[in-house]
């Protein structure tokens, strides 16, 4: 081989990945275990049952990453694994298999910061220069950033308590959409966007949170508990019980879905308007990344899109297989 092989792996969460990724970027293989259905059932990740569920499946899915690249362990240059943010049991899964197998091949360890490499994914398929704002969006995570450099970031925002993918979880499983035929096997966020196709988002009035809060973080607690008084309400009036489908269930998430999409907009073009002011960001042509399985609605995007429009910057998405956690990222 001309170029250097990384092997990453990733378990901060909830998906057991690893992949080689030679020092151009080109991708030699990947593999992935995704919990995604284990946790669906239960309502939520239950952190030992992430662990145990890393544990048996990391070792056949390196050894499927190394098989698909068609290389030997030996030829790596490095190991690169998640050691932060994520959930200390899923992480130290990981961990302690790397440094197991950086002890054994002896080779260089590569400790790697998880929204660092959500952030920096997009050079993979897009010549971005430095310096690009970063919008990462998921079930996890919730951050406005500036990347200045591979490892220079300014974080310009945050959510003050659960990340906007949480949020439509626990809307979509209040709501019950796990029984709606065609939502069934959707995560929440995806069931939302799709039921909200059907709604009318003027039909319920939910304010975007933090109108007059003059910085870029965000909420979305407070959007959750509106919701629910909603609900609540809607279920006496329609006099069904907890668990049942609504007949106002699309309007409801049309609803969110549009106090979602608003907030977002509306901290990002802060955040575009205060780089500029400080010269953080070039005047024009300034690049927007938005990342995180969030990222894949359309509706968000669109919003976005405005505000991108408005602000003379350009709106760029890593395809979604790059958006959500991955081991290509890592390596
Ligand atoms: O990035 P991701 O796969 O995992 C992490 O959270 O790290 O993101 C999953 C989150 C879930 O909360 C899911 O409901 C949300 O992304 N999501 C969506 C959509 N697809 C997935 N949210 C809104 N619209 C979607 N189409
Ligand atoms: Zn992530």
């Amino acid at each position: 081989f001309l170029h250097k092989l990384v092997l990453g792996i990733e378990t901060s969460c909830d998906d057991t990945a690893a992949a080689v990724v030679d020092e151009t970027g080109n991708v030699l293989g990947e593999a992935m275990h995704s919990q995604t259905e284990v946790h669906l059932k239960t309502g939520g990740i239950i952190p030992p049952v992430a662990q145990q569920l890393h544990r048996e499946n990391i070792q056949r899915i390196v050894q499927e990453a190394l098989s698909v690249s068609r290389i030997s362990p030996s030829e790596l240059s490095a190991i690169a694994t998640t050691i932060k943010p994520g959930l200390a049991l899923s992480l130290g899964v990981g961990l302690t298999f790397s440094l197991q197998l950086v002890d054994q091949l002896k080779k260089p360890f590569i400790p790697i910061h998880h929204m660092e490499a959500h952030a920096l994914t997009i050079r993979l398929t897009n010549n971005v220069e430095f310096p690009f704002l970063v919008l990462l969006i998921s079930g996890g995570h919730c951050l406005l950033a500036l990347v200045r450099g591979v490892s220079d970031f300014l974080l310009l925002g945050k959510s003050l308590d659960i990340a906007p993918g949480d949020m439509l979880d626990k809307v979509a499983r209040r709501l019950s959409l796990i029984r709606h035929p065609e939502c069934s096997t959707m995560s929440g966020g995806k069931a939302i966007e799709h039921l909200a196709k059907q709604g009318n988002r003027f039909h319920f009035d939910i304010k975007p949170p933090m109108q007059r809060a003059k910085n870029c973080d965000f909420s979305f607690s407070g959007l959750q508990h509106a919701i629910d008084k909603t609900i609540m309400q809607k279920e006496k009036e329609e006099g069904i019980e907890k668990g049942q489908i609504l007949c106002s269930a699309a309007d409801i998430a049309a609803a969110v879905q549009h106090t979602t999409a608003c907030h977002l907009a509306k901290r990002t073009h802060r955040a575009i308007l205060f780089c500029k002011q400080r010269n953080l960001l070039p005047q024009s042509n300034a690049v927007l990344v938005v990342s995180g399985g969030v990222a894949s609605n359309l509706y968000i995007r669109k919003a976005l899109e405005i505000v991108t429009n408005a602000t003379q910057c350009t709106l760029l998405c890593p395809p979604p297989r790059l958006c959500t956690d991955n081991g290509i990222m890592i390596a």
